[in-house]
């Protein structure tokens, strides 16, 4: 395998820049020629792409975003251009493909692999939803964006006499909600995979507030409740004064934590070793702090990624304290 290519591709994250500079000079430490598609399914499937040599990489390690550029690419979900692609790296003689993304990014690798290109995927994706990692890159840039987020809020909630409700992302995840929400100590974390009650969240606020508390943090995870819907009807039945914040992409870009510089350097040269090695259709993630080079099948039967003991543990510190659980 003497030529390889690397794309990312999804939501951007920060610490991809790390992975893709790793990727690029680890492929060229081994003499191999390296590839950077841009844009990425959507600019494979235009045959959209650069060599890339040392200084290519220079000066990025410290950017959030990516350098080569993510898409949302619906088209590579029809099987014809699947083909498309997988005939457009034969052709420039391209022998294994990395890519830097999340769970739709792996289902795109796994065609190509399926078609002969060897793929391996680096886990590349704020939320940390992914089987097969306990971690992915981006997720722990977003947590400290979120936790900074909530220390200005509950000043300013603090000095009002007010409860805040901080919406942030996670798809239909709420890792980003529940790691953030324990960092930063909020009384209340609302995540997707645990079903709560507003009447509970209401009557809980409302014993909070009586009790003598000032103020109250409310982290919901996208995928639980809309932030301000909840916000609405929490005013219409309470007394209780509530300001409103959705974080939005203020969580996805910034210069990655070192955390994530150093996760996605670590992987990068990961996955390039794993290719010139003969894998093929695998992840190259971490699990319990070593890296692990897993299947995209082995990965998918793992359990899901979502922290239970983290989750109670918030509980225990936050709401459970003064005015019981809201389950
Ligand atoms: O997957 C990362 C993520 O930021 C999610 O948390 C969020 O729901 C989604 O992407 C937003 O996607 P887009 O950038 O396509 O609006």
């Amino acid at each position: 395998m003497d030529k390889l290519a690397v794309l990312t591709s999804g939501g951007d994250a920060p610490g991809m820049n790390a992975a893709v500079r790793s990727v690029v000079r680890t492929a060229l430490y081994w003499g191999k020629e390296i590839y950077g598609i841009y844009r990425g399914y959507a600019g494979l499937l235009e045959d959209d792409m650069i060599s890339m040599n040392s200084s290519s990489v220079s000066g990025i390690v410290l950017h959030g975003g990516t350098m080569l550029k993510t898409a949302r690419c619906k088209a590579f979900f029809e099987e014809e251009n699947q083909k498309k692609a997988a005939q457009i790296l034969r052709k420039r003689g391209i022998g294994g493909l990395i890519v830097i993304g999340g769970d739709g990014s792996i289902q795109g690798a796994e065609k190509l692999s399926r078609l002969g290109i060897p793929t391996v995927t680096l886990p590349g994706t704020i939320d940390n939803d992914m089987h097969g990692t306990d971690e992915t890159i981006g997720h722990d840039t977003a947590v400290n964006a979120v936790v900074s987020a909530v220390s200005r809020i509950r000043d300013t909630a603090s000095a009002h006499n007010r409860a805040a409700i901080i919406e942030v992302m996670g798809r239909f995840a709420g890792n980003i909600a529940l790691d953030a929400g324990l960092a930063s100590g909020a009384e209340y974390i609302l995540v997707p995979e645990v079903p709560f009650s507003r009447e509970k969240l209401a009557r809980s606020l409302k014993l909070q507030m009586e009790a003598g508390r000032t103020n109250s943090i409310i982290i919901c995870a996208e995928g639980a409740d809309d932030g301000r819907a909840l916000s609405e009807w929490l005013t219409e039945r309470t007394d209780i004064d509530i300001c409103t914040t959705i974080l939005g992409f203020i969580q996805r870009g910034g210069q990655p934590t070192a955390r994530d510089g150093i996760l996605g350097s670590t992987l990068g040269a990961a996955a390039v070793k794993a290719l010139l090695e003969g894998e093929t259709g695998a992840l190259a993630g971490m699990h319990r702090g070593e890296v692990r080079i897993i299947s995209y099948e082995e990965a998918k039967k793992e359990k899901e990624p979502f922290k239970q003991k983290l989750y109670e543990l918030s509980v225990m510190l936050g709401a459970a304290q003064s005015s019981g659980d809201i389950r």
